[in-house]
């Protein structure tokens, strides 16, 4: 194997592996840029209020279910309306990255 093969196989490793990360990193950031912190807390354990819900170390297919249910409105109970408004910024595809990194919390 030459030297340039090498090179090429060991820099598109190092793609993929950053790939792999940005996953839970993309998570991270949309739960910061839309917002999910300012009730749920940075951290995603300290929620504003004892009503509402840590959300850290959940499973990522409940997180998941409970966001698609509190945006479409199947979940209105407790305080879910409070939610509600903010779910118009997140699509599916994000809100299953901000799910993945929530299961990632401990
Ligand atoms: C305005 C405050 C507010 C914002 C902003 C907000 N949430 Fe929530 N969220 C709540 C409340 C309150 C509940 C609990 C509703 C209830 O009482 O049933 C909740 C529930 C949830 C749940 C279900 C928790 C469970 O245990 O059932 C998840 C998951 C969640 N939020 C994720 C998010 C994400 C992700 C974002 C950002 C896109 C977000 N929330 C933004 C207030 C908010």
């Amino acid at each position: 194997m030459n030297l340039k093969k090498t090179v090429l196989i060991a820099s598109s490793m190092a793609i993929l592996s950053a790939m792999a990360t940005t996953a839970s990193a993309d998570g991270a950031s949309l739960y910061q840029a839309k917002t999910c912190w300012a009730c749920h807390g940075k951290d995603a354990q300290t929620p504003i209020l004892p009503i509402y819900p840590k959300l850290a170390g959940q499973n990522k297919e409940y997180a998941l279910a409970q966001m698609k249910d509190i945006k479409s409105g199947v979940r209105s109970n407790g305080q879910a309306a409070a939610m509600q408004g903010v779910m118009g910024l997140v699509n599916e595809a994000e809100m299953a990255e901000i799910a993945e990194w929530l299961s990632s919390l401990k």
